[in-house]
């Protein structure tokens, strides 16, 4: 069973204040899409990546990619211009993907400290069988819906936040984003996941324990917690 892995990184840096697209923004030294190639590089399970980029700055990531190529050497590179909203990006790296690939993680360059075993472990759930595998990790903070107005208190308990690697039966997923692309989502009622599309077909979503480092990077003090993290551990 090939592997690949869609790295999505086209988003922009607004949040995060930088004029770099986010995914370029540097954590020790180190551009974000790096890091988490690198995550996807350690598991030693994926055979390709198929990077997502921002429209114009495929020099500066293929740049940013080779600094790195021994790390990486297991695994073939390649760069998609992505689109205008997340799920424009996945549709287009997975029109990249080669035809022997049957399994597919969706990534977040944005989640840079992401452990390889997760990796590793999403691979493991899709190849026992499970079509869609996602990590989740509880929701520590009380909800509540605000939907209408009036504030809605929700139990917490059986909620759980969504991570990345996503991974996925290569054929549920080509489904889910070809029904997807069908129902012409514009960028702000497009899906911000994979699985969410997959559950839209009825396919049963599979959810495995998440980590903590695989937090996503959003704003400048998500980016001062990373650099604190990993001044902690050795790369
Ligand atoms: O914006 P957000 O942080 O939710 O983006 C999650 C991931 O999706 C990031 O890694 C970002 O680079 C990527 N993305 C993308 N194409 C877009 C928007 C976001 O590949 N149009």
């Amino acid at each position: 069973m090939r592997v690949a892995a869609i790295l999505t990184a086209a988003g922009s840096g607004t949040r995060l204040g930088h004029d770099l697209p986010k995914a370029l923004v540097p954590l020790g030294g180190v551009p974000l899409v790096l890091h988490a190639a690198r995550g996807l590089a350690d598991s030693g399970v994926v055979d390709l990546v198929v990077v997502t980029v921002p429209r114009g700055s495929d020099g500066a990531f293929a740049t940013a990619m080779t600094q790195d190529a021994g790390r990486l050497g297991g695994m073939t590179l390649t760069l998609a211009v992505g689109g205008t909203s997340r799920q424009a990006s996945v549709a287009a790296g997975l029109a990249e993907v080669p035809a022997d690939v049957d399994l597919v993680l969706v990534h977040d360059a944005a989640r840079p400290l992401t452990p390889a075993r997760l990796v590793a472990e999403v691979v493991a759930a899709v190849r026992a069988g499970h079509r869609a595998v996602i990590p989740v990790v509880p929701v520590t903070d009380s909800v509540v819906d605000v939907a209408d107005g009036d504030v809605r208190p929700v139990d917490r308990s059986t909620l759980r936040g969504v991570q990345t690697p996503q991974g996925f039966d290569r054929a549920l997923l080509d489904r889910a984003h070809a029904a997807a692309a069908h129902r012409a989502t514009d960028e702000h009622s497009a899906a911000t996941d994979d699985a969410s599309l997959c559950a839209l077909l009825g396919a049963v979503v599979h959810a495995i324990p998440g980590a903590d480092d695989a937090f996503k990077i959003t704003t400048p003090r998500d980016l001062a917690l990373a650099e604190m993290l990993l001044s902690e551990v050795p790369a």
